[in-house]
């Protein structure tokens, strides 16, 4: 989601459409803005993206000096008109719009019924409001009661809060997700990422986790959320033109997205920890699971696969739902349980295997990033993968995402089925914990992974090989090195190389092996030796340092429980594509003959 807010001497609403129209990478299923004149606060929202909504709602006729704006992504609740943002609390006068998820918005909500509130969205963000509408009862005024109601909440959250008796100030908080203030001359921003205010001010204030900063038109103070404590802040200059600025400063929103998942993948632990247990509960009786997708969801379902044989001791089937729809009209009966995994919740060939899963009485589960898609009306259950809008037509965070959402659910399944010893569970749930840090780490090793692509640019031919998890990670290297390069690639499981594609190898082609610890350690070197033998370059990608023995290059990798290993050993390969796209001069955004989402057979 992104959010905008603005105090000062200009219409609010012109400085907030703008910013709003400049943060809609960041979502836009729906927006919404208030601002306040005086005491007089007004709100307009709805669904849909920023210009067609300023013609319906007519944002430019607010009046006031103050306000904010939000563009949203759902997380709790579909895209409408009543679940856009700001919410407010009963009396109306303090709005709040929120970036983020709150993990315990249930039982707080639960807790302000029985007190009496009413409240009308289905959104995680209409409890802060009440909340702070139910902590003012008791405190000494309005930035205590702030405080204290964002102290009690758990999760992701960065807010706007305007409240119609301080006609001087607005409220913005960072707490896991992010904001930054603008300071200009009589006149104060905040928003989610520098490009919305850009052109007003390069004068920047960057909040840390637990801050919030009250500000005026010509004053910001920022505070700490625990102790209310005043923090030192300094004022940075932001050099970045307003397109960098709108990536982040990266060249291209597919590299921003990749350096992005460790937060992504964080935000799906949040996001499901509370539900997960309920779904696997409600398909833990189903012993004929298919898996159903496309693409590179199509390679997340075959890392579900392993997981589910693995963890819960079910034989699933992954089949690719063109397939699907056409083979398994027989086969398909109100004992079957269909997972459907697709990214933007769209995809024509995944929608028709769900409604032909659907017709013939199956349990249908969808795996989706995009909240009220499609696929999550059709499904009977569904989880969502919380890693944000994906731009880049190459699916990244949104694939890792994917792959945290089922090993949370296996592990699940394999807590209620009693299949595996609940302390490896237990260590496991721990090590994926880990994992967005041991994603952080592989990201710090990018300028290695360019330099790498620099000498292997001019090759014609990759070959990716993997066993077990690795062999899905391998077929997804291959495709997105295909997809963005232009480069052709395949991907293989390492036992079927023997079986014709060695016939392919010779001196200098590109083997690239996916060989974290495990169970196919040893199996996988000899793979390795094999292409070797015939002349191949051999990049591994491993944690353990043996293997720089038989490897022209050793892309070396963090320890990680193998079952945890195909969301860690992804990264490396979506950078190394990356960077041949860059260096060939393609634009990876947006790959040649692709579409983000396929809505034709
Ligand atoms: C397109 C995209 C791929 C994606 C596939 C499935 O081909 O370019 O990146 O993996 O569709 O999309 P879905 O939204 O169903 O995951």
């Amino acid at each position: 989601c992104g959010i905008i807010g603005y105090i000062g001497d200009r219409k609010a609403c012109d400085v907030i459409v703008k910013g709003l129209k400049r943060l809609e990478y960041r979502g836009y299923d729906s927006v919404g803005i208030v601002t306040a004149d005086g005491d007089k606060i007004e709100i307009r929202k709805g669904a849909g993206r920023i210009d067609e909504l300023t013609e319906k709602l007519n944002f430019q006729e607010m009046r006031g000096n103050r306000g904010i704006g939000h563009t949203r992504w759902a997380t709790h609740g579909v895209p409408n008109d009543t679940n856009a943002h700001p919410h407010t609390d009963c009396t109306g006068r303090i709005a709040v719009v929120h970036n983020g998820i709150i993990e315990n918005f249930a039982e707080l909500r639960e807790e302000l019924l029985r007190k009496g509130h009413t409240l009308r969205s289905d959104t995680d963000t209409e409890v802060i409001a009440h909340l702070i509408e139910e902590e003012l009862k008791n405190a000494k005024n309005f930035e205590e009661a702030v405080r204290k109601a964002l102290l009690r909440l758990k999760g992701s959250f960065a807010l706007g809060i305007v409240y119609a008796d301080e006609p001087d100030k607005i409220y913005v908080v960072r707490n896991e997700s992010p904001l930054v203030l603008g300071i200009g001359k009589g006149e104060t921003f905040a928003a989610s990422d520098v490009p919305a205010f850009l052109e007003y001010t390069n004068k920047v204030v960057f909040l840390d986790d637990r801050e919030y900063a009250v500000l005026t038109k010509d004053s910001w103070i920022v505070k700490n959320l625990d102790t209310g404590e005043v923090v030192e802040k300094q004022v940075q200059e932001i050099e970045w033109t307003l397109e960098m600025a709108e990536k982040a400063g990266y060249p291209h929103f597919m590299l921003k997205e990749i350096h992005e998942q460790p937060k992504a993948i964080r935000d799906a632990i949040h996001g499901n920890r509370g539900i997960i247990s309920k779904v696997a509960e409600e398909i833990a009786g189903y012993d004929r699971v298919i898996f159903v997708a496309m693409g590179t969801s199509y390679h997340a379902a075959l890392v579900g696969k392993y997981l589910f044989q693995r963890l819960a001791k079910r034989i699933p089937i992954v089949e690719e739902a063109s397939e699907f729809r056409y083979e398994f009209e027989d086969l398909v009966d109100d004992g079957t349980l269909v997972i459907a995994i697709t990214q933007s919740g769209e995809t024509a060939d995944t929608l028709a295997a769900m409604k032909l899963a659907k017709r013939k009485g199956a349990k249908v589960l969808a795996i989706v990033n995009v909240v009220g898609s499609m696929a999550t009306r059709i499904a009977d259950l569904t989880l969502y993968t919380h890693a944000g809008p994906e731009i880049g037509v190459a699916a990244t965070k949104t694939y890792t995402t994917q792959l945290t959402v089922l090993t949370m659910l296996a592990i699940e399944l394999a807590r209620k089925l009693g299949t595996v010893d609940p302390e490896y569970l237990g260590e496991l749930e721990r090590g994926l914990e880990l994992v967005p840090d041991l994603v952080e780490d592989v990201l710090t090793h990018e300028e290695s992974l360019r330099e790498l692509a620099e000498e292997l640019k001019d090759k014609r031919d990759f070959f990716y090989i993997g066993r077990g998890a690795g062999f899905p990670t391998a077929l997804e290297g291959a495709l997105k090195l295909k997809e963005i390069s232009y480069i052709h690639a395949e991907g293989l499981s390492a036992g079927e190389l023997k079986h014709g594609p060695l016939a392919l190898l010779e001196d200098g082609v590109p083997v690239v092996a996916i060989n974290p610890s495990g169970k196919v350690f040893d199996k996988m070197v000899s793979n390795i030796e094999e292409a070797r033998a015939r002349g191949a370059m051999i990049i591994s990608l491993s944690d353990r340092e043996e293997l720089s023995r038989v490897s022209d290059v050793l892309i070396k990798m963090p320890e990680v429980d193998e079952l945890l290993s195909s969301i860690v050993y992804v990264v490396p390969l979506q950078i190394l594509a990356y960077h041949l796209a860059v260096l060939r001069g393609n634009d990876p955004d947006k790959p040649r003959n692709l579409a983000k989402s396929v809505t034709v057979e």
